[in-house]
Parts: C-alpha cells; sequence; structure tokens
C-alpha cells in the first residue's frame, strides 16, 4: 500500500553491486519503478540483466545495496546473520514478485490447474477452491480458457511460456519480472506472448521485462534501462529506444536491430 499523496515508487533499488568469483557483474544498480507502470531492462549479453532480476526476487543475493517492493525492504549489505532470520527476511522480498523465465519450468507430470495452484496452495496456504477459481480466470487472461486439464507436454511452446505466466500471476505479486519471456519460442510464437504481456501492461500490472523485442519494448515501455558492464548507462523512457544519447546504446540496438 502506498501512502496517499505521495509519489513513492512501488519499486526502489538502490546501489546493488555483485560479484561472482572476484569479478564485479552489478556495480552499483539504482532504479525505481512506480506501481502500474512497465520497466524494460535491455542490453548486451553478460550485462547482468538477470542478475538485476534475480536479486529483486532473491533468487540471487547482492553483496550490497537495498531492495524495496512495496513494504518489504531488504538491506543485502546488512542481512541478519542467522540462518533462519535471513531466510525471513528474503521471503518477505520474494513474496512480492513472481517471475516468468525465459523457458517455463513446468512441472511435466501437473496438468496445467495444477501447475497454476501448486505455489497459492503449497507455499501461501490458500484455500483450493479460491486457488482454483483464480487460476481459472487468470487461465482467460492468457487466453487459454479450457486448458486446464491438459499437460505441459500438450501445449505448445508459446502455450507453456503463457501458462508460465498465470502461474506467476496466480501468486498476486506486486510485480511481475519477466526475463526473455519470449527468446526460446520459435518465431510464430512470439507474437502470441507479448500480446499477453502487452495486456497486462494496459490492465495496470507493474512489469518489469528483460527484452531484446525492440519495437515491442517501444510499446510497452513507460521506463528503459540500458545495462552496460553492470550499470545503467542510459535511461529514460521510450525514446531511449527511438533516439538514444549513449554510443554503447545506439550501438546495441543498432545490432539487435539488423539481427532482426
Ligand atoms: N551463478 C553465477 N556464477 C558465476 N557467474 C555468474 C553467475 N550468474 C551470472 N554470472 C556471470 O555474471 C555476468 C552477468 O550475468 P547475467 O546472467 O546477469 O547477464 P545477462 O545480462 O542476463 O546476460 P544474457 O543476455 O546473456 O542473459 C556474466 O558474466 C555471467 O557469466
Ligand atoms: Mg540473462
Amino acid at each position: 500500500m502506498t501512502t496517499p499523496g505521495t509519489d513513492r515508487a512501488l519499486v526502489d533499488v538502490q546501489g546493488l553491486t555483485k560479484s561472482f568469483g572476484g569479478q564485479p557483474v552489478l556495480r552499483g544498480v539504482d532504479f525505481r519503478t512506480a506501481a502500474g507502470t512497465a520497466t524494460v531492462i535491455l542490453g548486451p549479453s553478460g550485462s547482468g540483466k538477470t542478475t538485476v532480476l534475480r536479486s529483486l526476487n532473491a533468487l540471487e543475493l547482492p553483496d550490497a545495496g537495498r531492495v524495496r517492493i512495496g513494504e518489504a525492504s531488504v538491506d543485502f549489505g546488512a542481512l541478519p546473520s542467522g540462518r533462519a532470520d535471513q531466510r525471513r527476511v528474503l521471503r518477505t522480498l520474494r513474496a512480492r514478485s513472481g517471475m516468468v523465465f525465459q523457458s517455463h519450468h513446468l512441472f511435466p507430470h501437473r496438468t496445467v490447474l495444477g501447475n497454476i495452484i501448486e505455489g497459492p496452495v503449497q507455499v501461501q496456504g490458500r484455500p483450493l477452491e479460491e486457488a482454483v477459481t483464480d487460476a481459472r480466470a487468470l487461465l482467460a487472461q492468457v487466453g487459454l480458457a479450457g486448458r486446464e486439464d491438459a499437460y505441459p507436454a500438450e501445449l505448445s511452446g508459446g502455450q507453456q511460456q503463457r501458462v508460465g505466466i498465470a502461474r506467476a500471476l496466480a501468486l498476486r505479486p506486486d510485480v511481475l519480472l519477466l526475463d526473455e519471456p519470449t527468446s526460446a519460442l520459435d518465431p510464430e510464437l512470439v507474437g502470441e506472448v507479448l500480446g499477453v504481456i502487452r495486456d497486462l501492461a494496459e490492465q495496470g500490472w507493474t512489469l518489469v521485462i528483460v527484452t531484446h523485442e525492440v519495437r515491442f519494448a517501444r510499446d510497452v515501455a513507460d521506463q528503459v534501462l540500458f545495462l552496460d558492464g553492470g550499470v545503467v548507462a542510459e535511461r529514460g523512457g521510450a525514446e531511449v529506444l527511438t533516439d538514444p544519447q549513449v554510443e554503447r546504446t545506439q550501438q546495441f540496438l543498432r545490432r539487435v536491430l539488423e539481427a532482426r
């Protein structure tokens, strides 16, 4: 809940740093995201995009920096020393966001419905009936009404990815984090998944999306962050994608657009 009359961002990321084996990967990443907006992160391979998303979801532990989502705030440089306390703090942050990965990670032996209700029922302890009702509504939202009894192997890659989105939304997160949600798909399936994400943006979901789909990004992005070498090298609105000011961004966009 935001306090009326303040413009407190829903997501506030400050000074994230992270090294892997002595190699700095994040070197002070800062950004804020307002509720109901879409933030697009792009940048070269290895620039730290996935590490940023995983840090927001506390799947990765930065060496320092803060992440606040809504009322849940974690200072990664000052985590509680006890394991149980640390887990509790990280859990409160993790509960605020839902993650959609490049490939969907659905449970192959569970139906579509089983996949979607697993988190709400097993992790959040919500009543089965409520979780099922919610899941049906979410399936309709991602264009898969009536497919609740299918198994993942019976669905196309695009349909599986849409189930992955429904599964993340079923946890009722404040913000949905999407890491290259279409890059593992055959080209003809990309559009249907981008269409679903576009609908979510229009419905006012708060989204943080790593994508190289520049045309899609231009349509949905309220904020664009160009990550390079573990820092935000350029930021702004969608104009960053049409009229980048920083040379590295210009080069990168040229390369991405030429590759299409
Ligand atoms: N668990 C890990 N252990 C060691 N190194 C890692 C780990 N995770 C990421 N890295 C390294 O950190 C750097 C940034 O990785 P990250 O996955 O965040 O990049 P990215 O921008 O998402 O790249 P891509 O576009 O290829 O997905 C890379 O050099 C990567 O090899
Ligand atoms: Mg990545």
